[in-house]
């Protein structure tokens, strides 16, 4: 198939891209590079554009005479979006939907869409299926709601497939250490974690552990990269007339903040230095996923079924790249 990937070089669009290539599909990646980065994805796939750029977008999907999109190109951080809802609105939502306008003029009626577990709020049991309610207590958590809703609605009435797909805490890097997380500022907890032992930050904050949890902090279902990618190119390869998935991409197993920690000092045999500082606005206890229909519906194996071995992965990757994509230093 002929695929466009929007937000194709970020963390987890990068993967996708790999994942959908090695299974013969013919991709272009759309990325403004704001987030993502040109060594992550070979050169003659990579258009540099906005999502804003409707021409360039048409332009796109015209010249490649694409078939089905896939959508990373969003912001993604929940404290962000509490403080700066406008960035997330106007991105997430009003150019996501200049984006579905554009589907409609060139007659593409496959989308991937990136959705996130935040879309469920704090629920109000664990673990959450795709039937738990939908009530999301930030605004990055409803712009993707929002994304869902409009999608349904569009689906119907124009004939579209779909898939929206849940993540829970993307993690880990690609297991030959060439693709990983590199994001400024870096506010995600594995990548600040090394951070913290390679000196780069004084020390790892714990953003809370005073929660209704074991041990205080919070618990998150973290799902390798390669297998959220896996799970993309399975449901773009399942969308066939009218399909509409809704699906949880987790492994259905929570970590604490503490736990984390705890597995990389282990992993790496050096000590985080850690403070203790308030709860960050609009983090939820705990969220968990149930993977159980996404593992049925698109007969999707997970490789990565513990904390360790993504973990394992995510330090090779820093250990090797302590810049990142900047300066690429092997050791
Ligand atoms: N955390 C810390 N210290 C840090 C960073 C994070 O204690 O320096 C904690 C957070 O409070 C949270 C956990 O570690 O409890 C995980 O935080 P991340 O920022 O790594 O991930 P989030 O759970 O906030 O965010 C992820 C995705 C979002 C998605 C969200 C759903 O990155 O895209 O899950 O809540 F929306």
């Amino acid at each position: 198939m002929k695929v466009l990937v929007l937000g194709g070089a970020g963390y987890i669009g990068s993967q996708a891209v790999r994942a959908l290539s090695a299974r013969g599909h013919q991709v272009w990646v759309y990325d403004n590079l704001s987030m993502g980065h040109r060594q992550s994805v070979p050169s003659n796939q990579l258009i540099i554009g906005d999502l804003a750029d409707q021409a360039l977008l048409d332009h796109t999907l015209l010249l490649h005479q694409i078939e089905a999109v896939m959508h990373f190109a969003a912001f993604a951080y929940v404290g962000e979006s509490v403080h700066h809802p406008d960035k997330y609105y106007q991105n997430n939502v009003v150019n996501t939907l200049h984006l579905f306008d554009a589907l409609k003029r060139h007659h593409i009626r496959k989308i991937v869409f990136s959705s996130s577990c935040a879309t469920y709020g704090i629920p109000a049991t664990i673990p959450i299926t795709e039937e738990t309610q939908q009530h999301p207590i930030n605004p990055y958590g409803r712009t993707k709601l929002i994304i869902e809703q409009a999608l349904a609605d569009y689906a119907q009435a124009y004939g579209w497939s779909y898939a929206a797909l849940r993540y829970f805490n993307a993690s880990g890097a690609s297991a030959d250490g060439s693709l990983g997380e590199d994001h400024t500022p870096e506010t995600h907890l594995i990548p600040l974690v090394f951070h913290a032992i390679q000196g780069k930050i004084p020390y790892l904050e714990i953003f809370g552990d005073d929660y209704p949890t074991p041990d205080g902090t919070c618990i998150r279902d973290y799902i390798h990269v390669e297998d959220l990618a896996s799970a993309h190119v399975l449901a773009l390869e399942k969308l066939a007339d009218r399909t509409h998935l809704k699906l949880n991409l987790g492994i259905g197993q929570g970590y604490s903040v503490k736990k984390v920690i705890e597995t990389v000092e282990k992993i790496t045999g050096k000590k985080v230095p850690i403070r203790i500082s308030p709860r960050r606005a609009g983090d939820p206890p705990e969220l968990i996923a149930a993977p159980a229909k996404a593992i049925r519906e698109l007969n999707w194996k997970p490789r990565y079924i513990d904390l360790e071995s993504i973990i394992e992965t995510a330090w090779r990757w820093h250990r090797d790249h302590p810049n990142g994509y900047g300066k690429m230093s092997k050791s």
